[in-house]
């Protein structure tokens, strides 16, 4: 695929091939590709409008692309809404967190669930009591070390840093394997961004694989493995972190750095 950073498929637990969405003439995503291994955190970056949050959403179920394809742990999916992605173990931390002030922190764990009853164990787990949602809620969020006290106070009072370690946590419950993060430390302070990014490392720690969304190249390669560049709709670099200076990286999103070679076919439609 002209990835610089080859890729076994064994390790992958997603990979996103030849995405495209287009919204009347604007091409969001032109054949963009992004593959994601076993417990690894994959840094995706782009200048805005380079089709990030589309690629997110079409990850996430919540925008269907026009063609291209997606595997999970092996096996083709076709996301139609939110649900199906969730049910296949993606969790989507959006940057809005969608946390319901009024409600405790052991609520907004399990806020929304009942429409994935299906699942047997969910099922089991809508009737557990509160004082089993609460030992659980608090069980997780010890083990990841999110320093809330009382899980069954209300969120409102929580700090920004609070608030997105315990979404990052809901998700850590609900979907073990995948959680896109969507900027996560966009609008939190120095210290609470370094919460956020430690808690990051720990649900890789748990084998959990993250996409984060980032535009601070410097929390971006303290945190993450791999970084996929995009440029107008397209996936054009995939690096090791270790590789790349934050400068590089920074030079590969504007264009100052060349892109990866494209497959011959490709280079026809290079927007520009
Ligand atoms: N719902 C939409 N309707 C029309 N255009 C959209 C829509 N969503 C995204 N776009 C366009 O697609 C392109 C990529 O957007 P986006 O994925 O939000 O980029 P990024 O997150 O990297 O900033 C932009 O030109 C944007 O204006
Ligand atoms: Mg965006």
């Amino acid at each position: 695929m002209g990835n610089g950073a080859g890729t076994d498929d064994h390790d992958l637990v997603l990979r996103a091939d030849n995405i495209t969405r287009r919204y009347g003439a604007v091409v969001a995503l032109a054949d963009a590709s992004l593959s994601l291994r076993r417990g690894e955190v994959m840094g995706l970056v782009g200048d805005n409008g380079a089709g990030k949050s589309t690629l997110l959403k079409v990850l996430s179920g919540a925008v269907i692309p026009d063609s291209g394809s997606i595997v999970v742990d092996g096996s083709p999916v076709s996301f139609k809404r939110p649900s199906d992605a969730m049910n296949a173990g993606i969790e989507t931390v959006y940057q809005d967190l969608a946390l319901v002030d009024t409600m405790s922190a052991v609520q907004n764990v399990y806020l929304g669930r009942e429409e994935l009853s299906r699942n047997p164990l969910l099922k089991a787990l809508n009737v557990v009591d509160d004082r089993g949602m609460r030992k659980q809620a608090r069980d997780t969020l010890a083990e990841l070390k999110v320093g809330i006290q009382t899980v069954n106070v209300s969120v409102k009072g929580m700090s920004g840093g609070q608030r997105q370690c315990l979404a990052i946590a809901r998700a850590l419950i609900w979907g073990r394997r995948i959680v896109i993060l969507d900027e996560p430390t966009a609008a939190l302070g120095v210290r609470e961004s370094q919460q956020v990014l430690e808690l990051i490392g720990r649900l890789r720690d748990h084998g959990v694989s993250v996409i984060l969304v980032s535009h601070n190249m410097q929390q971006l390669v303290q945190v993450a493995d791999r970084v996929t560049v995009m440029r107008l709709g397209r996936s054009i670099a995939v690096r090791d972190v270790k590789d790349v200076t934050p400068e590089q990286i920074v030079g590969l999103i504007t264009g100052a750095l060349p892109a990866d070679a494209q497959a011959p076919e490709d280079t026809a439609t290079v927007i520009s």
